[in-house]
């Protein structure tokens, strides 16, 4: 058993982390939640029981013989106290960017890399990566093994609670505003996406880096070739949509191969959290509506490219608060008590 910590526990993710943890039985002796000093005092509920949130320091993991720290509380959080929690002889696992590509850093996708895991001891430190691109590479892996491909064109359609629990609050308020017919001054309001969300559509996550790509778009290009271990060409359009929960992607391949609709279907059924929903003509196929709350990669409208022999499209969807943060970080937990966890207990208490 472990005494766990989640840093960052009052926020999206946090919150989710709690529930998924619970779920999956995770051998916790302690779950200690951590959060900023505006949350000291606040509540949260695990396995039934209210548990007060105490103030993230560096100091905290020491105190509460931490063994594993989850966090989710942003990149300059991590940067701060993720080491500190390492320090303190736990393991990190971080949801934020900061780490991911640091290459004494694993970043891994438990189904699609476990082997990476064992760099953890490099820095105390595993990286979880970005939602758009564990949903992606879940099922781009058993279709590069297939087909072997050499690019992907992707355009996200990605949800607000990616922007945490104010960017939920934002689409909320600003519906609310559009009904009562006050749009405008909620518009002007607003604090997180850089144009009105309710009814839009915004190709712009995170910020414009060189050339005209953002940040968001070129995580997706170094992440899924950094736990692919491949150099596959990848031109992401990373787009928010006023859906709450759970982000799509519209994907097409490039293989060397050529591809095969039947065989494509089968390889991503047979592939561990993913399921296949592909029947057009009963009008079945994935939406944010089918995975929000499940721990599944949802792919569908899987079809042949009009013209080359080599291209395939589909469509994915997955909760991204859960397959793309909190249950692949739990998932992460698991593989590392799996793989790391009894000498890790026997190096740190003797037994
Ligand atoms: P708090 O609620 O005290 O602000 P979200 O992604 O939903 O916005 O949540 C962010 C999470 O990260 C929250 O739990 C938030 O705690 C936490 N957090 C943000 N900034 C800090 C900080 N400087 N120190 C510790 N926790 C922080």
């Amino acid at each position: 058993m472990y005494n766990v910590a989640i840093a960052g526990a009052t926020g999206a993710v946090g919150e989710e982390l709690l529930r998924v943890l619970e779920e999956y039985n995770f051998p916790v002796k302690k779950l200690v939640p951590l959060a900023s000093a505006r949350s000291v005092g606040k509540e949260v509920e695990f396995k039934g029981k209210n548990l007060k949130v105490k103030e993230l320091t560096c100091e905290v993991f020491e105190e509460e013989e931490i063994d594993i720290a989850f966090f989710s509380a942003g990149g300059s959080v991590s940067a701060k106290f993720a080491p500190c929690a390492a320090a303190a002889g736990a393991v990190v696992i971080d949801n934020t960017s900061h780490f991911r590509m640091d290459p004494d850093v694993p970043l891994v996708v438990p189904e699609v890399n476990p082997e990476d895991i064992v760099y953890w001891k490099k820095k105390g430190i595993i990286a979880n990566p970005n939602c758009s691109t564990i949903q992606m590479v879940i099922s781009l892996a058993p279709l590069h093994k297939e087909f072997g491909i050499k690019r992907v064109d992707v355009a996200t359609y990605q949800a607000v609670s990616g922007a945490g629990k104010k960017g939920m609050e934002e689409l909320i308020e600003q519906m609310r505003a559009l009904f009562n017919f006050k749009l405008d001054k909620k518009v002007e309001e607003r604090e997180v996406f850089p144009w009105q969300i309710a009814l839009n559509v915004i190709p712009h996550i995170d910020k414009f880096m060189d050339e005209g790509w953002t940040r968001e778009e070129l995580k997706m290009v170094n992440e899924t070739n950094k736990i692919m271990h491949t150099n596959i060409e990848v031109a992401p359009t990373c787009v928010r949509v006023p859906v709450l929960r759970s982000h799509s992607e519209a994907i097409t391949i490039y293989c060397e191969k050529p591809v095969s609709v039947e065989r494509a279907r089968e390889v991503l059924a047979n592939f561990e959290d993913v399921k296949v929903i592909d029947n057009p003509q009963k009008n079945e196929y994935p939406m944010p509506v089918i995975a929000t709350d499940t721990d599944y990669v949802y792919v569908g409208r899987i079809r042949k490219d009009l013209y080359e022999d080599n291209v395939l499209h589909f469509f994915n969807v997955a909760d991204q608060l859960r397959v793309g943060a909190a249950t692949n970080a739990v998932r992460i937990g698991l593989k590392w008590i799996e793989m790391e966890g009894e000498s890790f207990l026997k190096d740190k208490y003797g037994k």
